[in-house]
């Protein structure tokens, strides 16, 4: 009998099957194996493959003069015979042999996972045996598995820890990256910027010490250089009382105009903001305010920032007084006041009583544009108030008569 595969290598099972296919050529032959004076060669090398996991792959062995010889389809590293000639040894479904009839064989794996990677070897039961070997990697998509984001909202100075695990073959990178390009910024106590950084290579995202600028969306993303790259969303929510800033604290305009107060807010978590003037109800938001000459108008500017300004139309003597722009949420309430007050004109120039005016309001007035006012800063309109040419001057003082008239 001759011996065939190099048999050190394979189990007492995977002997006895070669035996049995030997046995079995000989049974329908009617004779032995021989040595053919031609040996049987293999025409082409075994291929190696890069397959994702779930597709199918097939490894192709063309031989030449086989005569009476077999192949056989071996997995190397777990020296598990696959297969002799078409018939099928080992027990995995997924796995198949196809003959051409010819000199082609393959074999061929459907639906391939993980544990099929390795290298697969098409052998000839020669003396002393022909083999060539293939190598299937098998990789795998990325793949973030954990879903709990803990505490991803954090009052300010405190800590938010991200995490993200990521599975896939080869194994992949996890990248953290804020929207909007912003940047990822690791602080010393107290806030201090010590890291300023466009993503951050890790698992773990630590964020110690925030300041409310760190609020918003952050992403992780894990790729391995198979398709698809997966990310995820956390949205990092920053807490602190709301902090209340007016753009000018005494505000001068006179009767009849339209003036604007402005009022910047910061707040996190969501405040209720609202103005109010002195004896009356708060104004929140033009649904609610029946008077028709008031408005207010919300802007949000960032996730924790807005606008807030109290527009009055057409002052009347009533409107004048101390407003307040107030913001309150879950952490504390903070409030900002405006003074309005009656802004005097006459021929002999602007109100003796009331030197300092200051501005935004007298920008805003819509009758006094088309004469060309910029919206400028409080202290560059002072400027303009009282160094006017005298044309302009006059000008402005027949719109005001105009507007008074109104
Ligand atoms: C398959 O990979 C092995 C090891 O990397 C290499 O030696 C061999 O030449 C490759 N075979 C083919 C057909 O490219
Ligand atoms: C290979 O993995 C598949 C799917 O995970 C499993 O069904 C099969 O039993 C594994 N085979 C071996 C030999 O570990
Ligand atoms: C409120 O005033 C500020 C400062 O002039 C301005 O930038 C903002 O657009 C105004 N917002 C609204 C809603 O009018």
């Amino acid at each position: 009998m001759k011996r065939s595969i190099a048999e050190h290598m394979f189990s007492s099972s995977t002997k006895t099957a070669w035996w049995l296919a030997t046995f079995f050529s000989v049974f329908v032959t009617g004779e032995m194996p021989i040595q053919a004076e031609t040996e049987p060669e293999f025409l082409q090398a075994l291929e190696n493959h890069t397959v994702t996991q779930g597709r199918d792959v097939h490894f192709t062995c063309v031989v030449n003069h086989l005569s009476n010889y077999r192949v056989a389809w071996i997995k190397s590293d777990s020296k598990a015979i696959l297969a002799i000639h078409t018939n099928m040894v080992a027990l995995n479904p997924r796995l198949s042999v196809t003959y051409n009839n010819h000199n082609t064989w393959k074999l061929h794996v459907s639906n391939v996972q993980a544990n099929d990677s390795g290298t697969y070897m098409c052998q000839v039961n020669t003396d002393p045996m022909k083999s060539q070997m293939g190598y299937l990697s098998v990789v795998i998509p990325p793949d973030i598995v954990d879903t709990v984001s803990e505490g991803s909202t954090a009052v300010e100075g405190g800590s938010v820890r991200l995490t993200c695990t990521a599975t896939g073959e080869p194994p992949p990178t996890v990248m953290w990256r804020r929207d909007d390009g912003k940047a990822i910024v690791f602080r010393y106590e107290g806030g201090k910027e010590r890291k300023v950084v466009n993503n951050y290579k890790g698992e773990t995202l630590e964020l110690t010490h925030v300041q409310r600028s760190d609020m918003g969306v952050y992403f992780c993303i894990a790729s391995n250089g198979v398709p698809p790259t997966v990310s995820r969303r956390y949205y990092v929510e920053v807490h602190f009382i709301p902090q209340v800033k007016v753009m000018n604290q005494l505000v001068g305009a006179p009767l009849g105009s339209d003036v604007e107060l402005q009022c910047f807010i910061e707040a996190s978590p969501r405040a209720m903001n609202s103005w109010y003037p002195e004896d009356g109800k708060s104004l929140v938001s033009d649904k609610f305010i029946d008077n028709p000459k008031i408005r207010v108008l919300e802007a949000v500017v960032n996730e924790y920032s807005r606008w807030m300004n109290l527009s009055i139309k057409s002052l009347s003597k009533a409107d004048f007084g101390i407003y307040t722009c107030a913001s309150v949420n879950a952490l504390g309430k903070m409030e900002g006041q405006v003074s309005l007050h009656r802004l005097e004109l006459s021929m002999n120039g602007f109100g003796a009583e009331e030197p300092m005016v200051s501005g935004a309001a007298w920008q805003r007035s819509k009758n006094l544009q088309p004469y060309r006012m910029r919206p400028a800063a409080s202290h560059a309109h002072q400027y303009c108030l009282t160094h006017l040419p005298p044309q302009l001057y006059a000008l402005l003082l027949t719109a005001l008569r105009y507007v008074q008239a109104l």
